[in-house]
């Protein structure tokens, strides 16, 4: 008689619900307004009590914080505001003591300004080694004057500076895709190809167990750094043929990390943070031997707009199963306005005053459609609790690059990166001890939202968020590759997973009745048994 071998279970990475922790903004332990690693230690029983398998945490190195905390002067290090290698290394070992992974930020296109290299490189002559682990070059025009090229920064303006060399001349230019206190790393150097080698082990030997990879498409740059007429925005998902944004040869470079994460024990993995054009494109960093996920930007921009969300559904899922890939989904991070916010502009338009009340009953059913979806999920601090956007807060404030770099023309990203309401009726909401103030303020009105209340209050989004994880952890049916999509009336998404589940969501302007559909298990609006208002969402058992 022969025996079936049981199959390996599937590695964690490809149902993973990854939680993003962006750090300055979680949890403050000592009092200073700004979230550390202690902060975070101590919120763990929260995450754990989620529901969350992983942690991804922004970068946490020393740095000067020209672009939070992605502009890194020391790649093997914690920066002191926010702990200490050590109090990391607890960390880690606390979140696997409670089954959470921890997947780390990897900002490996660019340094500070202030990275040793970056220092060296000023100091060294040009065509010096120290020079060419960066893109330095001769400007253009009589005495070099203008930038080498045309290319534009992802915060506005040129994506070059001019440096004075050591005699105080005049001297070359640098390039910098984004702030100019991040100057590109040349990743044709063999050079710094060894010296991230370095840092990813470094990292997993200390237990990491996976690692995110910042501005992924940029890494390596086109011979010659030629003109490119990319348009007058920063817009990769519109690119194609771009001299410095999804090269091809930047998969080498994936293919090398991929070797290093094999060797270690314990499923790592890579997360590619790859805005391109389109999902085929996005699956190419996922060949095999390349990265293992990526996340899925289509989807975080699709509009709440039935037709709009089952393309995506399907682009992504053919272009991922193409590679062997597990599709992720996402609706917010720190880099986006948030979703309960973008969900409340009527006709999404950028400027629209948003309708909060609809943003999170909307925001409440995408989370039922993004939980029920095959793959990996991926969420923002503060969305399980309904967060808004904060959209006024004071211009002396904020801290983005892209508001100087635009003019002050562009709010930038603070606005999704306010520290997070734990408990209690006013700021600081115990995010800090009372009497220290958050490095940027919370609203008065958020003690609603905080943790705290929302736990004691039935209904609440986070303790919707709590019942869908426990769901999706619960139903065999929620862990398999398989997606059917099942007949709805216009506009409302219907579709199966497994052998008795099914999602229905509402994003018509009528009501939906549930009948036929089968036995409601969790719902995104209270009151629903028998039938779905518009912009909401259920999981029923058939
Ligand atoms: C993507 C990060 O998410 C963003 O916050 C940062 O500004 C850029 N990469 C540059 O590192």
């Amino acid at each position: 008689m022969t025996t079936e071998p049981t199959p390996a279970p599937a590695p964690w990475w490809r149902t993973a619900v990854t939680y993003q922790v962006y750090l300055r903004s979680f949890a403050d332990s000592n009092g200073d307004g700004i979230g550390d690693v202690d902060g975070l230690r101590g919120r763990l029983p929260y995450l754990a009590d989620l529901g969350v398998d992983a942690l991804w945490i922004t970068p946490w190195y020393p740095s000067p914080m020209a672009d939070g905390g992605y502009d890194v002067v020391d790649h093997r290090d914690v920066d002191p505001v926010l702990g200490t290698l050590a109090q990391a290394d607890a960390l880690i070992a606390e979140a696997h003591a409670r089954g959470i992974r921890v997947v780390l930020d990897l900002v490996a296109n660019h340094t500070s300004d202030r990275h040793p290299w970056f220092t060296a490189a000023l100091a060294a002559p040009p065509g010096s080694p120290a020079r060419r682990r960066y893109h330095f070059r001769d400007g253009r025009g009589p005495g070099g004057e203008a930038p080498p090229n045309d290319w534009t920064s992802a915060f506005g303006g040129p994506a070059w500076t001019r440096v004075e060399e050591p005699d105080g001349t005049h001297g070359q230019w640098y390039l910098h895709l984004f702030a100019p206190q991040q100057p590109d790393l040349n990743w044709d150097d063999p050079a710094v190809r060894e010296g991230f080698d370095d840092v990813v082990r470094f990292w997993l030997d200390r237990g990491i167990d996976g690692l995110r990879v910042d501005a992924a498409p940029a890494l390596v740059k086109a011979p010659g750094l030629p003109e490119f007429d990319g348009g007058p925005a920063f817009a990769p998902a519109t690119w194609t043929d771009s001299p410095h944004w999804d090269v091809d040869d930047v998969h080498e470079v994936f293919r090398r990390w991929r070797k290093i994460a094999d060797g270690y024990p314990g499923d790592r993995m890579f997360v590619a943070e790859a805005v391109v054009n389109g999902p085929e494109r996005l699956a190419r960093y996922l060949r095999p031997g390349e990265l293992h996920t990526a996340f899925n930007f289509d989807y975080l921009h699709a509009p709440w707009q039935a037709r709009a969300l089952r393309e995506t559904i399907d682009s992504t899922l053919g272009a991922m199963a193409a590679v062997d890939a597990p599709a992720t989904w996402v609706l917010s991070n720190h880099d986006e306005t948030r979703h309960v916010t973008r969900f409340g502009r009527p006709t999404g338009a950028r400027r629209e005053p948003a309708d909060l009340a609809l943003g999170t009953r909307r925001a409440r059913a995408a989370a039922l459609l993004m939980l029920a979806l095959p793959g990996g999920a991926y969420l923002y601090q503060g969305e399980e609790l309904g967060l808004p956007e904060v959209e006024d807060l004071p211009e002396h404030l904020l801290q983005d690059p892209t508001w100087e770099r635009s003019g002050r023309t562009v709010r930038g990203r603070d606005g999704c990166r306010v520290p997070l309401p734990w408990a209690g009726s006013r700021p600081p909401f115990g995010f800090s001890p009372d009497g220290a103030r958050p490095w940027l303020p919370q609203p008065r009105d958020w003690a609603s939202l905080a943790v705290e209340h929302q736990r004691h209050t039935p209904g609440s989004t986070l303790l919707l968020y709590r019942a869908a994880l426990t769901l999706r952890r619960a139903l065999p049916d929620l862990h398999g590759p398989d997606l059917a999509w099942a007949d709805g009336a216009p506009d409302v998404l219907v579709f199966d997973r497994g052998s008795r589940f099914r999602c229905v969501v509402n994003l018509s302007g009528e009501p939906v009745p549930l009948r036929g559909h089968g036995t409601p298990l969790l719902t995104s609006c209270q009151q629903t048994r028998h039938e779905l208002p518009p912009d909401t969402a259920a999981w029923l058992t058939r």
